[in-house]
């Protein structure tokens, strides 16, 4: 098959590391039995280490979506409050699927581009002490905005209320600590910062994020994506199937090798890396005189988020991009953010100085004529 391929620099699916694409592609094998088991249970163990936990850890198969949805249908029951902070595209998608569990939402908002103030989630929690959950977004993929989870996770102890997170395309890219964050539930996908293809959903569990599905005395929502069906897999099939369907075999070898190579890394020295990448592609944006979306204060070292030059519809960039120099980049996403800033996805272990260097290259040779000037 003829392909295409563009440099992915997209905030995910990244390109994963010949290993785990490698890995990937090996011949397929059943799903249970002692041996897949183990991988399985090797899996979760590593996920534990990366969301920092001793909670439950789950692999769906399945998308972002689907993690923070199985949260979500698990925890609150029909009718209930959930508190969301609402500071971009992916806390509106949270409440899309709170609204669809017909759950009552009490948006805690910031700007599009501003974090979710503490302060307010406090105030949210005073005036709805009865709230089931609080649920954030940790990277707000949309702004590139890192919303404050550790200080939230302050407040919502304080108020012994669960707490979900949506770490989508930040664990592995972001320092989170689970137990220590306060955090109850953690959603995330295989397909950003953890460095595999899309397709899988780990979602982490602690202990209090049990009591509050507990509390709920109703069997929960459905069945495909309802955690209480997972763990109960886990107990009752835990030697041979520790999982309620058919496991998708080659992407959890494949998560399993990338996982491997974090950690063999070191999440520390991984994160340093992302950071001191994404100073340098903030550094050579400014020199194309495309100013970040953040501040170096603010940014998210996985993801940079910038403007283009005045008047210029930044979908142009990103058609340029791909078209000229064959990197695939993405616009603003939302209705305030579409063709006002592009974002880079640097979220890949594969991403090195040297593509950061050509994308700045490539931008800095843009120019508002391209097309006609490359007769495009
Ligand atoms: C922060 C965040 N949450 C949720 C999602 C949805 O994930 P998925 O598209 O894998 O369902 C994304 C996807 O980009 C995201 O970045």
């Amino acid at each position: 098959m003829k392909h295409n391929h563009l440099k992915l620099m997209i905030p995910g699916p990244v390109q994963p590391k010949d290993e785990v694409l490698n890995a990937m592609g090996s011949p397929v094998r059943a799903h249970y039995g002692p041996e897949f088991r183990d991988l399985y249970n090797e899996t979760t163990d590593l996920l534990k280490t990366v969301f920092g936990t001793q909670g439950d850890v789950f692999v769906l198969v399945g998308s972002g979506s689907s993690a923070i949805d199985a949260v979500i249908g698990s925890c609150v029951p029909t009718g209930e409050k959930i508190i969301i902070g609402i500071n971009g595209f992916f806390g509106e998608r949270m409440k899309a699927i709170a609204e669809a569990y017909q759950l009552e939402v009490i948006p805690v908002y910031a700007g599009w581009g501003k974090p979710i103030a503490p302060s307010d989630v406090k105030t949210a929690l005073r005036k709805h002490p009865e709230a089931w959950a609080v649920g954030m977004v940790h990277l707000e993929t949309s702004t590139t905005i890192i919303n404050p989870i550790e200080d939230i996770g302050r407040v919502t102890r304080q108020f012994k209320t669960p707490y979900i997170v949506d770490a989508v395309s930040s664990l592995g890219g972001l320092p989170i600590k689970m137990d220590e964050w306060g955090i109850d539930f953690c959603a995330s996908a295989s397909q950003k910062c953890l460095g595999a293809p899309p397709g899988l959903a780990p979602v982490a569990v602690g202990k209090r994020g049990w009591e509050a599905i507990q509390r709920d005395p109703n069997p929960g929502h459905g069945w495909y994506l309802n955690l209480r069906v997972w763990r109960q897999y886990v107990e009752q099939w835990g030697d041979w199937h520790p999982f309620p369907i058919t496991m998708a075999s080659n992407n959890l070898l494949a998560l399993n090798v990338a996982l491997k190579g974090l950690l063999e890394e070191g999440i520390p020295t991984r994160l340093n890396r992302y950071r001191r990448l994404a100073l340098r592609l903030r550094a050579g944006l400014r020199a194309c005189g495309m100013e970040p979306f953040t501040s170096d204060d603010e940014m998210a070292p996985v993801l940079t988020g910038a403007y283009g030059p005045p008047g210029v519809p930044t979908g142009e960039i990103v058609d340029y991009m791909a078209e000229v120099h064959r990197i695939k980049i993405s616009g603003g996403l939302g209705a305030d953010l579409k063709n006002r800033i592009f974002r880079i996805g640097h979220m890949a272990p594969t991403i090195d100085e040297g593509d950061i260097d050509h994308v700045i290259d490539g931008l800095s040779s843009f120019t508002p004529n391209w097309r006609r000037e490359t007769g495009s």
